[in-house]
């Protein structure tokens, strides 16, 4: 065996370790000694965590700490100013707001309601990563919020192409982040909200208000509240969306992070009790290409079937005949005005469902199940069961093959979407 490469760093008070796992090796960390945490999630003092080749990673403490490293690293230094102490107390004012608004509902027959918090900014400033940190800080507290995801690019709940959110009850895994159990998802098919904004509106929306009615049954989610994650789109339409996301999950706050025009401009448009606030990026956040946010993109969808290293699944491959199943899409080709008949109002041509003819084209694409029993404006309102990957295409036995996390499909609505993805798993 050859021999491996060991580093120790030994960390001081509100230091953090930054480091990136090499192209093609993995490294164990293992705290020796002292607290630190990653991310929010607490070290456990002399285990081993692999982390993948190309892992980015912060290793924070707030007392002291050793910790070493076993495997090539493409880097890894100690930062001594990092931004931990304000997310920290962004995570207090939340917790504040749980404790006042317990306090007034005290005596009354309402249940109190949580702190729900927007983070918005550009592309790579750790918009995915403090929203891990502040759901990991509540947990820690003892609570649970709902985290919401919003990022249709690079989603941390489900697939690519849908907005989601799921209740955070256990703080995130250190290298795997959150589990990913009975999230509510909807399907919006398109890897940028500008590819279709009367859609992600519409969902979002939906998504919204179903996570309303869900926490009038679930007092601990009530309390809990909500951090909800953003795409990078904050110019023109994308600002517009942001400010209509804020009122539609009802924010009291807004966490902008590392973009003076959009603080600016922001805090001209939201309404006075929103509480706006400015932060700045950590200094170890990754800027990606978007030759890299493809491929994390793919490693997402992966994960979806087969899970990751240390909590394997295994999806199944079967044959369905296309007349077992409809397909359809949202958002049709638009009819100019004077092909509709006399006295006929233009309809959203952006969310109309409808129905697929199965053809080769949707070979390795993705389909929504949807809850959905036709192909019509149900389609729009209901979470989805979950997702399949169209693996083949058969024209003349008129059979498509299908890549799903269970044995049969749980709907016969199957909902198109533009994600796609080269499965190149060995069957079983
Ligand atoms: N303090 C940090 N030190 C090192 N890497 C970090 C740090 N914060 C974030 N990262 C890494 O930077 C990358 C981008 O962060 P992310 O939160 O996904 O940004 P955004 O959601 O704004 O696009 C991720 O790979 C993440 O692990
Ligand atoms: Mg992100």
């Amino acid at each position: 065996m050859s021999e491996e490469q060991v580093q120790e760093f030994k960390l001081k008070e509100n230091c953090e370790l930054r480091f990136a796992a090499g192209e093609d090796s993995d490294v164990c960390l293992e705290l020796v000694n002292g607290y630190a945490e990653i991310f929010g999630t607490q070290l456990i003092l002399n285990k081993k965590y692999i982390f993948p080749a190309k892992s980015r990673v912060a290793v924070f403490t707030f007392t002291s700490a050793t910790v070493e490293l076993v495997g090539a690293t493409e880097s890894a230094y100690v930062a001594e100013t990092t931004p931990m102490i304000i997310y920290l107390n962004i995570h207090a004012a939340m917790e504040e707001v749980r404790k006042k608004r317990e306090e007034q509902a005290f005596n009354t027959s309402n249940k109190p309601k949580g702190p729900r918090l927007l983070l918005v900014g550009p592309t790579d400033v750790g918009k995915s990563t403090v929203s891990r940190i502040l759901c990991n800080y509540s947990v820690r507290q003892g609570r649970s919020p709902i985290f919401v995801e919003l990022d249709v690019g690079q989603n941390n709940i489900s697939v690519p192409g849908t907005v989601a959110a799921v209740l955070v009850q256990k703080t995130a895994d250190v290298v795997d982040s959150f589990e990913r159990n009975s999230p509510l998802v909807y399907n919006f098919g398109h890897t940028s909200p500008s590819k279709n904004l009367s859609l992600y509106e519409a969902l979002f929306k939906q998504l919204a208000s179903t996570i309303n009615s869900q926490i009038q049954e679930n007092d601990e989610a009530k309390i809990g509240g909500m951090i909800i994650n953003t795409c990078g789109w904050v110019d023109g339409e994308g600002y517009k969306c942001i400010v209509k996301a804020a009122s539609a999950f009802e924010v009291d706050v807004v966490i902008v992070l590392d973009h003076e025009r959009l603080y600016s401009d922001l805090s001209k448009e939201l309404p006075e009790f929103v509480r706006l606030t400015h932060v700045p990026k950590s200094g170890g956040v990754e800027q990606r290409t978007t030759q890299i946010r493809a491929k994390m993109r793919g490693e997402n969808v992966h994960r979806y079937f087969y899970g990751t290293r240390s909590n394997n699944l295994y999806p199944f491959t079967f044959d369905v005949p296309f007349d077992d199943v409809t397909l359809c899409k949202v958002g049709a080709e638009q009819l100019p005005d004077s092909c509709l008949p006399f006295g006929m109002e233009v309809e959203n041509h952006e969310t109309k469902v409808v129905v697929m003819e199965p053809s080769v084209d949707i070979k390795h694409h993705l389909f929504a199940f949807s809850r959905s029993q036709k192909p019509d404006e149900t389609v729009l309102k209901e979470a989805v069961h979950g997702f399949c990957l169209v693996t083949e295409v058969d024209m003349e036995k008129r059979t498509m093959t299908l890549l799903c996390p269970q044995n049969t499909i749980p709907s016969k609505t199957l909902v198109y979407s533009e994600v796609t993805h080269l499965d190149d798993q060995i069957k079983r």
